[in-house]
């Protein structure tokens, strides 16, 4: 970072706005056990998990470094391009159509969206098949609730059938209304393990996060983001949300450099809580 603490105000904070990933340890448990789920053998049930958390504790950000590091393999020999690992979005309005529509999406596949919808299936399986999908990650699976029961019932059945029928592994996540949408479901219950990523508490973990955050930003001066009373007002602004707390830290920063403290302060931080909640109304 150093070099780009150097830089003039302006370079500084348009630096800030970059997305950035930190490692911790829970995110790094999650990318083991996707990892594991990558690499299960086939065989006939394969093992399934529920990522839930609030909004903004970084399910997506997990996900999305995951998939990263599982490109599309494409085989000049066949023309197919391979998808070890399928990562898509439950619809908004989630009916069949929609969700088999998305999956086409996702992996590029040509299909008519005015098919039937048992045409849609066949062309989903064949297509699934063809590209052998080992893992498949749905995320913002809260959304199934915007759906009617017999709609919610209809989209848990279809993870069922393409988990069955592929022989893959799915991961679903999302908020905690995604674990209510899938009470419903004795048979999802017993089948999908959980993992939690709860809101940040006072912990070394979160010292540890942080600290990390810190290393990214440029401002000149050590701030001690890891030290007591700074953790303490982080949380408070936070609520101890990911999202939050990366938001008051960028604000902070953005008006340690404006004001040429060039260090965050624990009145910092309470001053960049503020402003974001005097623009969220
Ligand atoms: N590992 C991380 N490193 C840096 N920032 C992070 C990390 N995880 C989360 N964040 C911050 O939190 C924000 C929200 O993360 P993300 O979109 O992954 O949350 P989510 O759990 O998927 O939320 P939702 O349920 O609303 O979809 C990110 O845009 C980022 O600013
Ligand atoms: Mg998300």
């Amino acid at each position: 970072m150093r070099p780009i603490a150097a830089q003039d105000s302006d370079a500084r904070i348009a630096h800030l706005r970059l997305d950035r990933w930190i490692d911790y340890p829970r995110a790094a448990h999650v990318l083991k056990i996707l990892s594991e789920m990558f690499d299960t053998p086939q065989r006939k049930r394969m093992p399934c998990l529920l990522l839930h958390g609030d909004s903004g504790m970084g399910k997506s950000m997990i996900i999305e470094k995951f998939k990263r590091t599982h490109p599309p393999i494409y085989d000049r020999s066949s023309g197919v391009e391979y998808h070890p690992l399928i990562v898509m979005e439950m619809p908004a309005v989630p009916s069949q159509r929609r969700f088999y529509a998305e999956l086409l999406q996702v992996v590029n596949a040509p299909y008519a969206p005015s098919a039937r919808i048992d045409a849609l299936e066949f062309t989903t399986l064949k297509v699934m098949q063809a590209i052998q999908p080992r893992l498949l990650i749905v995320d913002e699976i809260h959304n199934l609730l915007a759906g009617s029961p017999r709609e919610q019932r209809g989209a848990l059945n279809l993870l069922k059938f393409l988990s069955n029928q592929l022989n893959c592994c799915v991961v679903i996540a999302g908020t905690a209304d995604a674990v209510l949408a899938l009470q419903s479901d004795d048979q999802m219950v017993s089948r999908f393990r959980r993992f939690e990523l709860a809101r940040w508490r006072e912990s070394d973990e979160f010292r540890g996060f942080v600290q990390a955050f810190e290393k990214t930003i440029p401002i000149r001066e050590r701030s001690g983001l890891g030290d007591q009373p700074m953790v303490q007002a982080l949380l408070e602004a936070s609520g101890g949300l990911t999202w939050l707390v990366a938001d008051v830290l960028t604000n902070a920063a953005r008006l340690a450099i404006r004001s040429g403290k060039e260090r965050i302060t624990v009145d910092l931080i309470r001053a960049a809580a503020l402003s974001f909640e005097s623009s969220a109304m």
